[in-house]
């Protein structure tokens, strides 16, 4: 019989949101084996320490601050290292200082690490999971990024609020870019299979709202990390419990309406191989044409970069 080994899930990145996610993981017990990696290993240390601080209370969870080599026995390795955005700054605008951290953190992971899921956080996501799967050569599957699965859920909760509904029984959904060119797919969105009876301008302010919700948190507390920590969580547990779930993720497109050789949020089922399938989805031919003006713009952007 082979040998057992623990799930483990390493966190690359301990600033708001490398941290919180970690945190919520920890509550949640998804894995036996934690361990967080920062370039500053300080930080990482003084993080795992105050967390190993509240073991007594949660339990089953080892936990350590540690380096690349760790990551040979990981199962995840989420990475949630970079710059964040200023008040004002796009993701996008945040792609050169990124992109250069990226090359650098993937080609350390792979040294180790040939068979794990690669979950990306960091923005611009997208563009960074597109440079993560041609930098480490892994299969498609296994390369995905956070992508509209934060986005869905402000979606969803402001849809509830509106409709005084918990956001867990409303369905709905954005897609694209996880920025400024993503897109609600207001043709399917529903309760109970129920058109949701919003106007045009209930449906403008809704959206609005979802999109320009991450400018509106960095303006009054400097970043976001709560809701893409949980979101964090959710993919985590959709992979190591081989679950299925359909969540949307950001994934390589082949020939998906239309779109193809880009990542994008879509609806993708997740499960222990990573992404299993993107589902189709019978857009209206307006929400078709904004999710080719997505994907063109992170072409665009793609095409600039050495990769
Ligand atoms: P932060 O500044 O609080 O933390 C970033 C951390 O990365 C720091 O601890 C820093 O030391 C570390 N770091 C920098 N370079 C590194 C390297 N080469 N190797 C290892 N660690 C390194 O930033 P944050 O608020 O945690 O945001 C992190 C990223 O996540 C940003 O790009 C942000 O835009 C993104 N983000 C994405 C989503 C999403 O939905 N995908 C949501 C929120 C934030
Ligand atoms: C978000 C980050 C900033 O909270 O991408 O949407």
């Amino acid at each position: 019989m082979a040998p057992f080994k623990p799930n483990r899930v390493v966190v690359i990145g301990t600033g708001a949101v490398g941290t919180t996610t970690a945190y919520t993981l920890l509550l949640r017990k998804r894995m036996p084996e934690l361990v967080l990696i920062d370039v500053n290993h300080q930080k990482a240390l003084g993080e795992a320490l105050d967390m190993n601080h509240g073991m007594p209370f949660v339990g089953g969870v080892k936990l350590w601050a540690g380096t690349y080599e760790d990551c040979r026995e990981a199962d995840i390795i989420i990475v949630t290292a970079g710059a964040s955005q200023k008040p004002g700054e796009t993701r996008i605008d945040l792609l050169r200082k990124n992109i250069s951290i990226f090359k650098d953190i993937i080609q350390k992971i792979t040294k180790y690490n040939q068979h794990a899921i690669l979950l990306i956080a960091t923005n611009p996501v997208d563009i960074l999971a597109y440079a993560t799967l041609k930098i480490s050569g892994f299969d498609r599957r296994r390369v995905i990024g956070s992508g509209t699965v934060l986005d869905s859920a402000r979606f969803r909760y402001l849809i509830g609020k509106h409709k005084e509904i918990d956001p867990r029984s409303i369905h709905g959904q954005i897609i694209g870019e996880h920025g400024d060119s993503e897109l609600p797919v207001w043709s399917l969105a529903n309760v109970a299979g129920i058109d949701l009876g919003f106007d045009e301008a209930e449906r403008k302010e809704i959206f609005e709202d979802t999109k320009n919700a991450a400018y509106e948190i960095i303006d009054a507390k400097g970043s976001t990390s709560y809701a893409i920590a949980l979101a964090l969580d959710r993919i985590v547990s959709s992979i190591l419990n081989n679950e299925g779930s359909v969540l949307n993720v950001s994934t390589l497109l082949n020939n998906y309406n239309g779109v193809s050789d880009v990542f994008l949020g879509a609806p993708c089922v997740v499960d222990r191989s990573g992404v299993r399938e993107v589902l189709d989805l019978p857009l209206s031919e307006e929400e078709q044409s904004l999710f080719q003006q997505s994907a063109d713009k992170l072409k665009g952007e793609i095409s600039k970069l050495e990769l």
